[in-house]
């Protein structure tokens, strides 16, 4: 029977009481699936770690997790830490290092969980984010800051390699979905960069001729988001954009406490990291009011990855069950604390409901 090898990682804040619920679910899929086996160690880095130790990880955290098959993490930032440190620092490390380059945002509304909009449609859609250079690449500076001639740039950086890598990655997806690809760009005001984003992902496309295909531009794509949600399957689109739309798709599918991610190496030469969009949540930590699912489904996107998707499926499967029974957490304006929603959705997993 294969083992699959799970680094856990709950970060701070909240990610300490969700991640407990994550992990029985995961166990709680294995052992009904009964194919495979599930061996997790938990390592407590990122901001709290920092505060104690002065640094976010040991210095040989890359070489610790890389010998796991995947990474599960909830969220790194503590209020006495300096955000970007605790990004650039550590959570930017494991995702570049690791060559996750491809950030997967499903966004897909639940029964029981009313959305935000008017639209009676059903919301499934998967935003695929380039995620290791375009507008968060990194080059630049500052230069007479203090001054009346102070500068700051901050340069795009967009290569063909890493250009056509997503984009192959979103139509091989779109092939398993409803076989439908929406680039959402701006190449009407970034007439360098994006002009060739366009150009390369519309050759690519050529290598998909089962695909459908479309351009939209990211200030129209909000607007579709909010109006007709339906259009979309599978949307290709830059770091920057990718990491605002899906705010928006958490927002509009009731709360951003239920969006999984994944940071994925699709060559697997190295280990993915599967995280929920939201972040330490610093305002309602310890109060075991938090919403798990994010994680949850993190861990199921995790599994599918991992070549289970029988127990992927469980997983999501219990979660919709559990949202449709009316279990609420206080971010769907419910009052169920995360261990009775995480106990709920491990039930419900062990029961194949
Ligand atoms: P946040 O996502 O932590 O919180 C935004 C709002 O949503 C808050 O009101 C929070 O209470 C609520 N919320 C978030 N997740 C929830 C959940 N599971 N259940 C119920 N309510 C939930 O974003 P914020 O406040 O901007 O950032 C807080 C910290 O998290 C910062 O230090 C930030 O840098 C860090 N962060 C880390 C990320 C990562 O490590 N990948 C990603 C995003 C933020
Ligand atoms: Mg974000």
């Amino acid at each position: 029977m294969p083992t699959h090898q799970i680094a856990v990682l709950p970060g701070d804040g909240i990610g300490k009481e969700v991640m407990p619920q994550a992990v029985n679910s995961l166990h709680a899929a294995a052992e009904a699936d009964g194919t495979f086996q599930l061996e997790t160690q938990t390592f407590p880095w990122g901001a709290e770690y920092f505060l104690e130790s002065g640094e976010f990880m040991p210095a040989n955290g890359l070489d610790i997790l890389r010998q796991f098959d995947a990474i599960l993490f909830t969220a790194a930032g503590h209020p006495d830490v300096t955000d970007f440190r605790s990004s650039w620092e550590f959570v930017f490390v494991i995702r570049k290092q690791f060559k996750q380059y491809a950030n997967i945002r499903p966004v897909k509304s639940y029964d029981g969980v009313p959305t935000l909009l008017t639209a009676p449609d059903r919301i499934d859609m998967v935003i695929v984010r380039e995620n290791s250079e375009g507008e968060y690449a990194g080059p630049g500076g500052v230069v007479h800051a203090d001054w009346d001639n102070g500068v700051a740039l901050q340069t795009s950086v967009f290569t063909r390699a890493g250009i056509e890598r997503i984009a192959h990655y979103a139509f091989r997806l779109a092939r398993e979905r409803r076989g439908k690809v929406t680039n959402i760009t701006k190449s009407n005001a970034m007439l360098h960069s994006l002009v060739y984003w366009d150009r390369v992902i519309e050759e690519v496309s050529q290598q998909y001729p089962d695909i459908d295909y479309g351009i939209m531009l990211v200030d129209a794509a909000t607007m579709k988001f909010v109006q007709n949600p339906a259009f979309f399957d599978v949307i290709v689109t830059t770091n920057q954009f990718g990491d605002i739309l899906s705010d928006l798709g958490g927002a509009m599918v009731g709360s951003v406490g239920l969006s999984p991610s994944g940071n994925v190496n699709p060559e697997r030469n190295f280990p993915s990291m599967y995280e929920p969009v939201h972040g330490s949540a610093p305002d309602i930590a310890g109060q075991g009011i938090a919403n798990p699912i994010g994680t949850i489904l993190s861990g199921a996107l995790m599994l599918k990855d991992l070549g289970q998707p029988a127990a992927a499926q469980r997983i999501q499967d219990a979660v919709a069950s559990v949202l449709k029974a009316g279990l609420k957490t206080r971010d769907l304006r419910g009052t169920n604390s995360t261990s009775e929603m995480g106990e709920a959705i491990t039930a419900a997993v062990r029961n194949g409901e």
